[in-house]
């Protein structure tokens, strides 16, 4: 984790600043837990549109932490998280206050972000059923309720059941049927698993390639990110040994995450946050955010990448509000203990 803020102003700039004594340049501060790869292209944007320069610390974990030590000497005025949890977290712990927006209104569908206006969706991700190609027919599963079904026994990979991802999935369940149904579909799935739960979202696909089992959950951009990873070629191959799944087309559409932002509850930079949320939501930037890391824009008829076109068009999402999952989160934790899904 870096330490210390990334500055984006340029030498020049910074130089200048220094000799004409003290008026900063318009800035504001960014703590991302996305990647810079991912958010530089759109940061960078905002500056030759705005003229605003942006501050940014990365890191992967923690700064939801660093948010609360530093209270309100802290510098930060904008928070970008890389999924849902944390950026519900930063509201729960109060460290965030709300933004009262007609352009995020319009841009942002209601689902995606707080009726308070505590924290807004930037992109999402969906939920999907990765399925053998040689092993199991186009058709064959189209729900999630269908995982557990007999006829999958001993063909199914997954990561943790206390993993974020997997949490909001059952906790869409509990919303849509109930603590009981939900623990009866839990051991059902359970009772089709090739292995214990373990690895992340790709090694699922991985072990499908390898024949270990026919189907596992995985969030949507993983597929883009390994039919496109020139760097460890092997994982086209996992890719290609797939396809997917967008469940429940015929019922309630697919079960769909977040990427977003919250503004500091003491951001010093206030109106300047406000602006790059804004900007954050517009079609150009959405297009390119999304596009990056092969998510969708949460902006309703911004351009998706040739890529997601090609792999996923359009799609029925579930249109659950994240509140309410978030709601049944812990529910959906004692669940996994109950039913001992990891053992
Ligand atoms: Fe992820």
């Amino acid at each position: 984790m870096f330490t210390r803020f990334f500055c984006r102003v340029s030498a020049a700039a910074l130089a200048l600043g220094v000799a004409a004594g003290s008026v900063a340049a318009e800035q504001v501060n960014i703590y991302s837990y996305r990647q810079p790869f991912l958010i530089e292209p759109v940061l960078d944007k905002f500056t030759e549109e705005t003229g605003i320069e942006t501050r940014v610390v990365y890191a992967s974990k923690g700064l939801n932490e660093r948010l609360q030590r530093e209270g309100r000497n802290s510098p930060a005025d904008l928070v970008l998280t890389s999924n849902t949890s944390n950026l519900m977290e930063l509201v729960d712990k109060g460290l965030t206050q709300p933004v009262d927006s007609a352009v995020l209104e319009e841009n942002i569908p209601a689902q995606f972000r707080d009726p308070e206006g505590h924290w807004f969706g930037l992109t999402t991700r969906a939920r999907l059923i990765y399925a053998s190609r040689e092993r199991v027919e186009p058709g064959e599963i189209t729900s999630y309720e269908e995982l557990a079904d007999p006829k999958w026994k001993g063909r199914i990979c997954t990561r943790s059941g206390k993993h974020p991802y997997s949490l909001s999935l059952i906790a869409s369940m509990i919303a849509h049927h109930g603590e009981e149904k939900t623990k009866e579909w839990l051991e059902g799935v359970k009772a089709n698993l090739a292995r214990k739960p373990q690895g992340n979202d790709r090694a699922q696909v991985k072990a499908i390639s390898e024949g270990v089992c026919d189907l596992s959950l995985g969030n949507s951009y993983y597929f883009g990110k390994m039919i496109t990873n020139t760097e460890q070629p092997e994982q086209v191959d996992w890719a290609k040994s797939v396809n997917l799944v967008f469940p429940n087309q015929d019922g309630r559409g697919t079960h769909m995450f977040i990427s977003g932002a919250a503004l500091a509850k003491h951001a010093p930079n206030r109106e300047n946050a406000v602006r790059l949320l804004e900007f954050l939501s517009g079609e150009q930037a959405q297009y390119l955010y999304a596009e990056k890391n092969f998510e969708f824009p949460v902006r309703p008829g911004t351009a998706r990448s040739d890529l997601i076109e090609e792999y996923m068009g359009e799609f029925k999402e579930d249109d659950l509000s994240l509140t309410e999952i978030a709601a049944h989160v812990p529910a959906a934790s004692r669940l996994v203990d109950e039913v001992g899904f990891d053992f």
